[in-house]
């Protein structure tokens, strides 16, 4: 219950003081920089505990006949207030926003800056181009882990522990994890198609390998080789030879296949050697020379060796729990391993192994 407490000021003081205290207020307002300082002076004034919310709140202790006057002029006094408050809130608001249009103004007229395109590595591409070379030729593709077991690397390959690429300045063990290692080449996935696929089987499998070696121009501790293997029911040696001089062929642009149809002397050669999971094996040679347009296959050139391969060892197949094809005939087929660094080399002209890991952006412009 509003109780009457006796007058505390006379209607004529109190709108004497409200004409001074907006007189006060707008000058505080106008002088006001930015909304915080705005926001500052509306609490003061209009706020929970503002000087005009605390005046209106003292109206019920004015007399009843002073109170509708004084009342009235006290909210005049607050709208007064709201209106130059809201008036110079506007004002700044359009000051702060010219400000931020100017900050952020965008000149037109500028040059843009140069795009750069990422482009493919030489490495990605030519593992792309083989890739879709052996999936058009029937081909599926495996993927396996680069850290892989000694078996997988080694003893399913019929190389046994004292084999002298098992040693450690050859292979990288990895120190917490006894019998794994980084694998030293792609054969891994021979045994690992052949123990989860079985057969028949006709796949690649493209990846990095390591190897424990000092970097020079032709030798970097990671490299990558495509892995191809065939395993159906009356492969021998001669489809091997034909899938490796078609492979050639396409690499180079020469039609291998044709020459050696018409009896021609070819610029390949299949030279006897030995892996321990092929038998028979073989290394397969390139005689190159280097034309204006980059290397091409001739027989006035150097010979290179480019790839090994041979008909899969029976202990492989053992191994791998494969022996026989599903009508009992004894499992036959090939496999060859290629150097991806060594075909981009050939191909591309790159004389240093170490450009494909440099990092040079002229060299990736140029290559990708
Ligand atoms: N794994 C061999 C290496 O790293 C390459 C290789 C040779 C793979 C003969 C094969 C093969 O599949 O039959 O040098």
């Amino acid at each position: 219950m509003n109780e009457y407490r006796g007058t505390q000021q006379s209607p004529e003081v109190v709108s004497a003081e409200c004409r001074a205290l907006l007189a006060e207020w707008s000058e505080q307002l106008l002088a006001a920089s930015d909304l915080s300082e705005l926001e500052r002076i509306r609490v003061a004034v209009i706020g929970k505990n503002g000087i005009l919310t605390q005046k209106l709140k003292e109206l019920p202790n004015y007399s009843p006949e002073n109170r509708r006057e004084i009342g009235a002029e006290l909210n005049a006094t607050r709208a007064f207030f709201e209106k130059a408050l809201n008036g110079r809130h506007l004002q700044l608001e359009s000051a702060a926003f010219d400000e931020t249009m100017k900050e952020e103004a965008i000149d037109v007229t500028l040059p843009c800056r140069p795009r750069m395109a990422g482009k493919r590595h030489l490495l990605t591409q030519v593992s792309d181009e083989l890739t879709s070379y052996f999936c058009s030729r029937g081909f599926r593709v495996f993927e396996g882990p680069e850290v892989d077991t000694e078996f997988h690397c080694f003893d399913g390959l019929n190389m046994p522990a004292h084999h002298p690429a098992r040693q450690e300045q050859d292979t990288l063990y990895i120190k917490d994890a006894p019998g794994m290692l980084l694998r030293v080449h792609t054969s891994t996935m021979q045994i690992r198609a052949l123990s989860t696929c079985g057969l028949p089987i006709r796949g690649i499998s493209i990846g990095s390998v390591f190897r424990n070696d000092a970097v020079d121009a032709t030798h970097t501790p990671l490299f990558h080789q495509i892995e191809g293997v065939v395993v159906e029911p009356g492969i021998t040696m001669a489809h091997m030879k034909y899938c490796l001089l078609d492979l050639l062929s396409f690499l180079f642009n020469t039609d291998l296949c044709e020459m050696a149809k018409r009896g021609e002397n070819i610029p390949v050669r299949f030279r006897p050697s030995f892996f321990p999971f092929t038998e028979p094996s073989v290394e397969v040679d390139c005689c190159c020379s280097r034309g204006s347009d980059g290397l091409k296959l001739s027989l006035d050139g150097n010979w290179m060796e480019i790839l090994g391969c041979g008909m899969i060892h029976p202990n492989v197949f053992k191994n791998c729990g494969v022996e026989f094809f599903a009508d009992g005939t004894p499992a036959q087929g090939f496999a060859f391993g290629v150097g991806v660094e060594r075909i981009a080399m050939l191909k591309y002209g790159v004389t240093d192994i170490r450009h494909f890991y440099d990092g040079d952006m002229r060299w990736l412009q140029h290559y990708g």
